[in-house]
């Protein structure tokens, strides 16, 4: 079931009007902060989304090197798992394919939604899930290390990336959690089979699933949620995308 998001912030005022730089940034990092995510609405086609996320960090390049990266159907990879294609993208974090430090927030903003059904990028949020986790599970997490393979579509771009990271990672910043369905490379009577399937099914039943308009813009704490995407038809739908470092 999905729910809808809470943490929801208009670009104008009341009277229609741009809410002041400062005003802006202030209520951004307090519900980000609390929520882990952020949906900026009614946002004016003038409001510079590259500009503000500037505000948050360094910029981390996409695969391709591009900084500003396109999030939409890309010729000859419909047959792969891919954001480039209108397939759905099982949960996961961004970057535990990286050998540094996964990007802390990711950015995607609507150029152009989908029309009809599907679509949304769906969100959860990982911390209830943590500190639910025993003690002995916890230190597990921490203290395994696993190897972790780039999707598949990555691969067809040529690159070939290949690490090895703990699910659960204690950073001076925060705890990072990294997470796939399908890239963490395990045996199957591994225990962390187990937390996949769990938190599998806890984000079935507790994501919120974003449903863009166009100018949307939508970012995340990519240490702390998971995300994922459902399906969709329109062939013209077309996010960008911009990865922050801590
Ligand atoms: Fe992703």
């Amino acid at each position: 079931m999905a729910h809808s998001p809470i943490s929801i912030l208009s670009q104008v005022d009341f009277n229609g009007q741009p809410l002041t730089d400062e005003l802006l940034m202030k209520t951004f990092q307090q519900l980000i902060d609390e929520h882990g995510y952020v949906l900026m609405c009614n946002v004016l086609d003038e409001f510079d989304p590259v500009k503000f996320c500037r505000r948050l960090g360094r910029f981390v390049p996409n695969y391709t090197g591009a900084v500003v990266g396109d999030v939409r159907p890309e010729p000859g990879m419909d047959d792969v798992y891919h954001a480039g294609n209108t397939r759905p993208l099982t949960p996961h974090t961004e970057g535990y394919d990286f050998a540094v430090l996964p990007p802390r927030y990711i950015a995607l903003w609507c150029v152009t939604p989908a029309s009809g059904p599907g679509g949304e990028t769906t969100l959860a949020d990982t911390r209830p899930w943590v500190a639910a986790l025993t003690a002995e599970e916890r230190e597990r997490l921490e203290s395994a290390e696993y190897d972790w393979k780039t999707t598949e579509g990555v691969q067809r771009l040529g690159l070939d990336l290949k690490t090895r990271h703990p699910i659960l990672e204690e950073n001076e910043q925060g705890l990072i959690v990294r997470f796939s369905c399908n890239n963490l490379l395990r045996d199957d009577d591994d225990p962390v089979v187990d937390l996949q399937h769990r938190w599998e099914t806890a984000f079935g039943d507790e994501h919120m699933a974003i449903e863009y308009r166009e100018n949307d813009m939508l970012v995340w704490d990519n240490w702390r949620l998971l995300h994922a995407r459902n399906a969709f038809s329109d062939r013209s739908r077309h996010l960008r995308r911009i990865q922050i470092a801590a």
